[in-house]
């Protein structure tokens, strides 16, 4: 792909490099894009894309799939609320800081990390009282960050949410389900790229140090060495003993590196054998 005509013009002209994603979704990309703009063969798109100045940054962001929902993955969210979050907690009962630090690295328009909040908020300590977390949430496109932000959900996306939760979390004007601000109030939103080779974590979070790192649903569309990249990336902003969650079709990715899944079929691993 780095040699087709496309590539090299969208590197010159928008300093993007399509390369580092896989092959087979680029095509299927390409495909449908040229289909959508009447273009027969890809020297057509080319000129076509090369004319207009907009149509660079659209197929860009037709390779930025947003497509999320909430508890999207209904086992690993199970097993964060069963077992996870209580280890954590466990583990920090001697430790000073007693914030739950949580990293929602792609979160899309927030169902993740809204869903990763509606769990914390329900969840309590030993003593019934609510726990002290974070959620840093980011993602490349500065437009699904801020659809994040606002918070606002129809109801055709609120179909995995029971209406104790939908009553408890939202309130309702009109068609538009907005989040209740004390549901916000943990939460953090930024734009941040996990192919940025100059920063670690998100700098809102300003150390990194997460109990858990969730980087779903992304992977899939990178090939094999930028997804090495994000990968060390987020296991590197780990605590020690920290978990990190992915999407259910991105176990097998994940098992090709130092982790081990924590419950089968979870989605969720740990460093094997950490050494600090
Ligand atoms: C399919 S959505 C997944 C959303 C959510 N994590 C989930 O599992 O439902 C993929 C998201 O990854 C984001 N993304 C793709 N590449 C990224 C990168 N290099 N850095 C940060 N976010 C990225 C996209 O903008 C998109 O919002």
């Amino acid at each position: 792909m780095k040699n087709r005509p496309i590539a090299k013009l969208l590197l010159k002209s928008r300093d993007v490099d399509i390369s580092k994603y896989d092959q087979t979704f680029l095509e299927k990309s390409l495909q449908r894009r040229m289909t959508e703009m009447h273009c027969g063969y890809e020297e057509a798109y080319y000129t076509f894309m090369e004319q207009n100045n907009q149509e660079g940054e659209a197929f860009l962001n037709s390779l930025l799939i947003g497509y999320s929902e909430f508890f999207r993955n209904s086992l690993s969210f199970s097993v964060l609320e069963k077992i996870i979050f209580e280890t954590i907690l466990l583990k920090k009962t001697n430790s000073k800081r007693k914030e739950i630090r949580i990293w929602s690295a792609a979160c899309s328009s927030g169902q993740e990390t809204y869903s990763l909040a509606m769990l914390l908020k329900e969840f309590k300590n030993g003593e019934g009282e609510e726990i002290n977390f974070r959620i840093f949430a980011t993602d490349c496109s500065e437009e699904v960050v801020n659809e994040a932000r606002k918070a606002e959900f129809r109801i055709e996306s609120l179909t995995n949410l029971s209406l104790k939760r939908i009553n408890q979390w939202f309130t309702k004007q009109g068609d538009i389900y907005t989040v209740k601000p004390e549901l916000n109030e943990n939460i953090d939103f930024s734009v941040f790229d996990l192919l940025n080779e100059e920063l670690s974590s998100p700098p809102t979070s300003i150390f990194g140090n997460f109990d858990l790192v969730v980087c779903a649903n992304l992977l899939f569309y990178y090939k094999p060495d930028s997804q090495k990249k994000i990968i060390e990336k987020v296991v590197q902003c780990l605590t020690k003993g920290g978990f990190l969650m992915t999407g259910e079709t991105e176990r097998s990715i994940l098992m090709k590196y130092n982790l081990v899944e924590v419950y089968p079929q979870s989605a969720i691993f740990r460093i094997q054998n950490p050494q600090s």
